[in-house]
Order: C-alpha cells, then structure tokens, then sequence
C-alpha cells in the first residue's frame, strides 16, 4: 500500500483493495472483482449501481429521483457517482451485481432465459411384477417416465438396478435420453460446469442445475501459453509438432480436471454428480480441447472443423465428471471467431438492441461484434498477449503487485494490486500510462517518447526526470528502484508502446472494418458492450485516448462483465439458450480481417494514436 491508498472492504464478501483518493466506488469494486450494473452507463440516472456504505464517510449526494432521502441516511450511495476519500466499507446488494440480474431473471421467468436444463432428473417408484401385471420392464419405466430413449448399454443396466433397489430410484435424463440410474431420491443434487476457455485464463463455474444458482467458482492459467502466448503460435506448434495436439489437448483437460476437482471440493460435491459441462473458448481453443486438429487455422482462408455447435461424451475427453456425462460446445462462426463470441453474443443479447451496438471482448484474441438493423457482422483480432502483460519489460498479469493504475499531473501516481511493493505493470497500467504521456505531451502520437530537447514547456519537471535515454531512445522511469519491489525501477520503454500500439492497433482497425462493412459512422453507435475479464477493468477514458475504443461519448461503454463465461452457464441453465446461440451464431457473417483488402491501412491509421482528446 501506498501513503495515500485507502482501504475500501466490500461485504459480504469480506474483500478489500487499496485505492486511490478520489476513485468512484464503482471502479473500486470492478478492481475487488464486484462487477455492477450500470444501464445507464454511469450517467447516475438509473440507480441499478446502488451500494451502501456501512462504516466511514463517503460525501451526501443532493437528494434526487434516483435515490431518496431514506436511502441516503441509511448510507446508499450510487457507485458510478460516489467517490472513496476515506477507507470505507462497503455493502453490495446482491441485486446491483451484474450477474445477479441474469440469475434472477433466468429463475423468475421473466425474460426469455427460463430454468430448463437439458439434463433432469425424476424421482420414480415403479409397482413390482405379478401375475397380473407381467409387463417388461423398460414398459414399466416408460410408464412412469414418459417417452423415454433407452441405449443398449443402458438396457442391460435396467432389470439388475430396478431389482435391487425396489424398484425405486431416480432417473437422470439428458432431453428424453435416459443416462442414468440413481440409488434412492437424488433430485435435489445436480451439478453442471460451464467454462469459458480463452488464449491466456480459463474460468469454471460450478452450477446447481436443481435450482439455477452457482455453486463455486474457480480460475487458472491456461497450461498450453508453454507452447505459445498466442492461438496462432499454438496452431503452428500443433502443425509442425506430430503428435502434440494430444499433448496439447493432455494439458488443457488436465487443468480443466483441476478446476473441476477444487469447485467439487469446495461445495462438499462428488464428481459423480457433475452430469453436464458447457464449453466456450475460440475456435483454436475449442477444438483442442475436443482434441479435433487445428491445421487448417494455420493457412488462408483459416477454416474450422465445424460450425454447429455439438456435444461429446465428457469421459471420451476424459474429464472428470459423471461418465454419463456429455460437454456441450458452442457452434463456431468461422476463422478464429468461435464459441466464446457466440456465448457473449447471447449473454448480451446483442440482437435485441434494436440500434447499432458493439460488443468487444478484449483478451490475446480481440472478438468484435457488431449489430446495425438486423444484420450482425464478427471479427477477430490477433491482438496478442501485450493485454495480459506479455511482451511488454515489465509487464505482468493483473495480479498481486501488478501496478493497475496510472495518474500524471505534477507527479506520477500509481495504484498497485495488493498491499505491496509495485513488481510489474498489467494492461490497464499500461493503457492509463499511455494516455497520460500523451496529455502531458512526454509521448507524440506516432507513439514516440520525446527526449528531453524536444518536450514541450509544459511538461511537469518531475516528469521531465523520469525520462532516460538508453540505446539512443528515450524510456519512461514508472517507479524508482527504491520503491519499486524488483531489483531496479519499474520502467516504460519505446518498444512497450510499440506492443500496445500494435495490440491497440488491430482491435480498432477490426472495429473500423466492421462499422464500414455495416456502413456507419462510430457516432451512430448507441452502445459500445465491454466484455471479459480485462475489458472490465479498462479505464474508459484512456481507452478511448489511446484509440482503443471508438471516440465516442463515457456513457456509451458500458462493462458487461465475463460475456462468454455467461453465456456458458446460460447454455447450462437452459436448452433454449443453447438453440438460441446457434440461430444467433446462423445469422452472423464471419469479417476475416488478414483477408479484407483495406485491412492493412486500417491497420497502419490504427497505429497513430488520435490527435485530441474526445470531447466527453
Ligand atoms: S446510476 Fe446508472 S450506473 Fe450508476
């Protein structure tokens, strides 16, 4: 912790970060890991982001329609407004989490997305045979079932369990087909796991499929960034390596099972009664994993296995999980644009904005989505991993130490992860101090950083001091070695904003691609959806200074949390999910970017970064 962080506690979750003065409630909480909604996209008009502070001081606001005068004395506040001065605690209703608001729409039947999973289970009791009745067995469950399919496998397994229980039991049943036989009334325990497989991180969510909520959640690295920091370079390790697709595909199961084994083990669960797993990640990704070869991704026109999405056997992929389990994988729209888009597509029911939208899920792999008046159109973006801190000195993922936030004035100050001495930078680090150097003029907009000669007057002289010159180019001192918690300071070098130029680059040049394709103007937006882990944490206004994002109004980018690993769990909550995300994945056009003709110029204009700062 820094001098002049302060605490903020957020329950009931118990956790806390440290911040700087002055930041709204609603980013320190996206930095915890809380993601709130925010409609109106922190406009202070919809009240959806309300938290409400239980210990320390944080400023009244003036009474309005959004928050009454009860509320503000019972310490309510809304966090896009509400700014942390002091440590405070902060309580977060279950109802202002993103999340929660799918949860509770799925259970009340409100929306469309209405509780049906694919798998079920029915408690039965069959009357034994007898004289009178002698009918057969699979009649007799049929009865009581329904139109129930049947296996051969399955078949020879009825007469033996039927008597030996009683003739009592609970059947599990994925859509009519019956998987399995259980001893006694086992409805209420029935799990399933939704991950969301990207390049870099994986996540899993355990889901009790009896009552729609989740169980345990878990997140790792994913093991295969030894074979390549990026999904071409894994392709290519699969192409020139024989032999290593299984190997590849070993690993990634493997840490599949350890998120599996850890969420199991926190709820107090057998795997025994895990039943259905759902599948997002991008083509290279999911394909892997179904241990299906990624060859043809490596050479132009860039083709996947499949489009539809489909399922397989979980124990023929060996994950542990009830053997009559199955994995649901998301259909793939074509190139690198796969499952993972098509789950944020539904998470965020793009179709049903009636105006022009953007969803942009920024991670190694960039997926940019665009809706105009009916039509959706998807590209990928090989942004690279300078995001997740690769390739960049001192970069490092947004974890303990990592420095998250960057301000320059007169003096630079830095937020870090934890309560401990700055080790690296993470992207949105990365991001903030990019715009700053270019508002305080140390960094041109070819990306250059000046040397001293060339800075304006009104550079701030502790600026001026941080600037060095090495190898005949100048670098950016972040942190002194005194302060820093490596051996050396912490710096920004030229060829770390040539990474994020190049990663910056090419997700707006993929998003300047589809806005032509579509024939509109950034303006005509009506919403830019931030999706992912890292998408969340992005410091709107910086992205925007940097050229990221489209220059278009704060209030029109709003976060939409982890689309992808929502829309894996959607699949699990209901079937309907999982046909809607094909008609979705049907009616969108695939924009292969490394193919359109005016990519590369898009690309070199995207380098640049904007003259001016947006007006709002
Ligand atoms: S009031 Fe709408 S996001 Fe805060």
């Amino acid at each position: 912790m820094k001098q002049n962080e302060i605490k903020i506690t957020f329950q009931p979750s118990g956790r806390s970060i440290y911040v700087l003065p002055g930041t709204t409630l609603l980013e320190a909480a996206a930095r915890a890991g809380f993601i709130l909604q925010t409609p109106c996209g922190g406009k202070g008009t919809c009240g959806k982001c309300k938290v409400r502070v239980t210990s320390g001081h944080c400023a009244e606001p003036v009474p309005n329609s959004v928050l009454s005068n009860d509320q503000i004395r019972q310490g309510f506040r809304l966090a896009c407004q509400a700014k942390a001065e002091e440590p405070l605690v902060i309580e977060i209703p279950a109802a202002s989490l993103f999340e929660h608001e799918h949860q509770i729409l799925i259970k009340s039947g409100k929306y469309e997305v209405k509780l049906s999973p694919y798998l079920r289970k029915i408690y039965f009791t069959l009357e034994e045979p007898s004289m009178q009745n002698p009918q057969a067995d699979l009649a007799r469950l049929r009865q009581a079932l329904g139109d129930i399919r049947v296996s051969y496998k399955m078949l020879r397994h009825i007469p033996q369990f039927l008597r030996n229980n009683q003739w009592k039991g609970t059947a599990v049943l994925a859509d009519r087909q019956l998987i399995a036989l259980e001893k006694g009334d086992t409805c209420g325990s029935l799990y399933g796991v939704a991950f969301d497989i990207g390049t870099t991180t994986m996540v899993g969510t355990l889901i009790d499929l009896a009552c729609g909520t989740e169980a345990a959640v878990s997140a790792g690295m994913n093991p295969q960034v030894t074979y390549g920091d990026d999904v071409l370079s894994r392709v290519q390790h699969v192409r020139e390596q024989p032999g290593s697709l299984s190997e590849l595909q070993a690993v990634l199961i493997d840490a599949i099972n350890k998120l599996i084994e850890r969420m199991a083990a926190e709820k107090g669960i057998s795997l025994s009664s895990i039943y259905d797993i759902s599948v997002a990640g991008n083509t290279a990704m999911q394909q892997i994993f179904c241990g299906l070869n990624p060859h043809a991704l490596g050479e132009i026109p860039f083709t996947p296995v499949f489009d539809q999405a489909f399922r397989i056997p979980a124990e023929s992929l060996g994950i542990k999980a009830n053997p009559a389990s199955d994995t649901f994988v998301f259909g793939q729209v074509g190139g690198f644009v796969g499952g993972d888009t098509v789950a944020g597509m539904l998470a965020s029911r793009i179709d049903q904005w009636g105006k022009p939208v953007l969803l942009v899920d920024i991670g190694t792999n960039g997926e940019i989505v665009l809706f105009n008046q009916g039509r959706m159109w998807a590209a990928s973006t090989a942004a690279g991993p300078a995001f997740e801190g690769a390739r960049i000195s001192h970069g490092m993922r947004a974890t303990a130490g990592a420095i998250e936030k960057v301000i320059m004035g007169e003096e630079v100050q830095i937020n870090i992860i934890g309560n401990v001495k700055p080790i690296g930078i993470c992207g949105t680090g990365l991001i903030d101090a990019v715009a700053e150097m270019l508002r305080t003029g140390v960094l041109d907009v070819t990306g250059r950083m000046l040397p001293l000669d060339e800075l304006a007057a009104t550079v701030p002289a502790a600026l001026r001091k941080r600037l060095i010159v090495r190898d005949q180019q100048t670098d950016f001192i972040l942190v002194h070695a005194i302060e820093s918690g490596v051996d050396g300071p912490i710096m920004i070098t030229q060829k770390d904003i040539r990474e994020l130029q190049l990663a910056a680059g090419a997700v707006r040049a993929g998003i300047n691609i589809l806005l032509k394709r579509a024939g509109i103007a950034a303006d005509e937006l009506d919403a830019v959806l931030l999706a992912g882990a890292f998408g969340n944490f992005i410091r709107r206004n910086n992205a925007r200074r940097i050229g990221l994002l489209p220059q278009i109004p704060c209030d029109k980018i709003r976060f939409i949390g982890n689309a992808a690993s929502l829309g894996a769990k959607m699949a699990l909550l209901s079937s309907r999910e999982r046909e809607y995300s094909e008609r979705l994945r049907g009616k969108t056009e695939h924009v292969d970017l490394s193919l359109d003709p005016e990519f590369q110029m898009e690309f070199s204009a995207a380098m640049l970064f904007p003259e001016h700062e947006p007006v709002v």
